[in-house]
């Protein structure tokens, strides 16, 4: 959407979380709650952001090092008006302004863009989101006149027994006229139960002042679920994942049990892909069509093609091809390149290697900083010496090699095309093609040693 743009309210303290971090970088499903309300408002088409820091200001600026957002300092807090305030010199007349909060990260893209094609629509000089719940506590109430127009909005602890019957709450979530926004908030006051400078004052004054005020309720209250503590921020989490896992299954992947199932918003996977419980997919993770992922595996920023089984393993920043499988119980770590129709077996870790097609690591092997050819086999036990203490160094094996059990390659060292080597040995040299290196002693029998 073209000329909006956004202040997101960041300043408060939130001393509830009984946390050192501020309440705005909490994560919710690995992303800080004020990255996530900025992803929104940017997913919203405005690149003009503003964040209302005052709360631990450096670490909250600090967070978002690279982000293409303005910050203004609310040294005091106080109130929503009076933050907004001190974003006056981002609000411009002709735009329209968005009002978030780092503290309320599950509103939608949808929902916003629906409020500003409904504010668009109607001309409001301001459109609130409201709800009609049945626990309205706390709340700002929406009063109405007997025809329903919109009169003001009072806060609940401002408010009397008539308008705390009211159910029609305010979610704090407003799309203002730039210039009705910047003239209101020169006319806010004080003067009430909190002595705070109240955003929501500035809906009366722009309906007296002529324009039209309306709210657009919606159904979904979790959309403006605000966190102030750890139990909330649980749920929040909770909500998240819910969303998340509904709309994969939607599109066609299987979800076991979505209770215990925790799948990052920047995923991608394919249909009849099945997920085994206890799994957490993390990052810009994408999985092709026909896996099957867990049980309880672990993977981050992966690229996963088609038809690979991966169980009980945790796996990060690297790719595997197509109808590779996994596990039980694989380390993947960053920088591994597994290809297609592989075997990484039972407690085998790979780290910063090439695995050619159709290679075999069975079981209890390290492959680090290695480059590994196609139709390999490696014997269980076989390590990559990669580190002697001050460097790493690369281990080459090419095609068609066979690695015997328990075997050290000591890097550097090249294994050539078709060779073998010996179960139990320490490689040291270079092998040629098409050679057995034997690198260990021979078996002695020592006849009625016992005796
Ligand atoms: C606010 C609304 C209320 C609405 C509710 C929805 C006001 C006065 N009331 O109430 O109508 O129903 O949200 O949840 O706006 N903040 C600042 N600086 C300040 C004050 C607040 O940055 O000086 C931030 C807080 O950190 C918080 C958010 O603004 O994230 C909301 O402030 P809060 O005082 O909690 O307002 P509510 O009582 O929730
Ligand atoms: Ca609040």
């Amino acid at each position: 959407m073209n000329n909006i743009s956004a202040i997101i309210l960041a300043a408060g303290e939130g001393t509830r979380m009984k946390s050192k971090t501020p309440k705005v970088l909490h994560k919710v499903l690995g992303k800080t709650m004020l990255k996530r309300v900025i992803d929104t408002a940017k997913a919203v088409g405005t690149d003009n952001i503003c964040v209302v820091t005052g709360h631990k200001y450096e670490t909250v600026q600090e967070s978002l090092k690279g982000e293409n957002v303005k910050f203004v300092l609310q040294s005091e807090q106080l109130g929503t008006g009076h933050a907004v305030m001190q974003a006056d010199e981002y609000i411009k007349d002709n735009e329209d302004v968005l009002i978030l909060y780092g503290d309320t990260p599950l509103i939608k893209a949808d929902t916003l863009i629906e409020l500003i094609n409904y504010h668009r629509n109607e001309n409001n000089g301001v459109s609130i989101i409201s709800a009609v719940v049945d626990n309205s506590e706390g709340y700002g109430h929406i009063i109405r006149d007997k025809s329903g127009n919109f009169i003001k909005n009072v806060e609940y602890k401002d408010a009397t027994d008539e308008e705390k019957a009211v159910k029609e709450i305010n979610s704090g979530i407003y799309c203002f006229k730039g210039s009705s926004l910047k003239k209101a908030l020169k006319l806010i006051k004080n003067d009430n139960v909190q002595g705070e400078y109240y955003l929501p004052d500035t809906l009366e004054i722009i309906s007296c002042g002529g324009e039209k005020v309306n709210a657009m309720t919606i159904g979904d209250i979790t959309e403006f679920f605000g966190v102030n503590n750890r139990v909330q921020l649980a749920e929040a989490e909770s909500i998240m994942y819910k969303r998340i896992n509904q709309k994969l299954m939607l599109n066609g992947v299987t979800i076991i049990s979505p209770d215990n199932t925790y799948i990052g918003d920047d995923v991608d996977i394919g249909i009849d892909t099945i997920i085994y419980p206890g799994c957490v997919i993390e990052g810009k993770t994408k999985i092709g069509s026909d896996c099957e992922i867990g049980p309880d595996t672990r993977l981050i920023n992966m690229t996963v093609a088609d038809n690979v089984t991966i169980q009980y393993t945790v796996a990060m920043d690297s790719k595997i091809g197509s109808k590779t499988k996994v596990g039980p119980f694989a380390y993947i770590r960053p920088n591994s390149d597994i290809g297609e129709n592989r075997k990484i077996g039972d407690f085998v870790e790979v780290k910063n290697s090439v695995i050619g097609n159709n290679t075999k690591v069975s079981h209890l092997t390290y492959v680090g900083d290695s480059d590994v050819g196609e139709r390999i086999n490696f014997g269980c036990g076989t390590v990559t010496v990669n580190y002697d203490g001050h460097k790493k160094y690369r281990t080459v094996i090419e095609d068609d090699v066979f690695i015997g059990c328990n075997a050290n390659l000591v890097a550097p060292v090249t294994l050539k095309k078709g060779s073998y080597v010996a179960a139990g040995s320490t490689i040291t040299t270079n092998v040629p093609e098409k050679a057995l290196a034997v690198a260990r002693n021979r078996q002695k029998n020592i006849e009625g040693w016992v005796k």
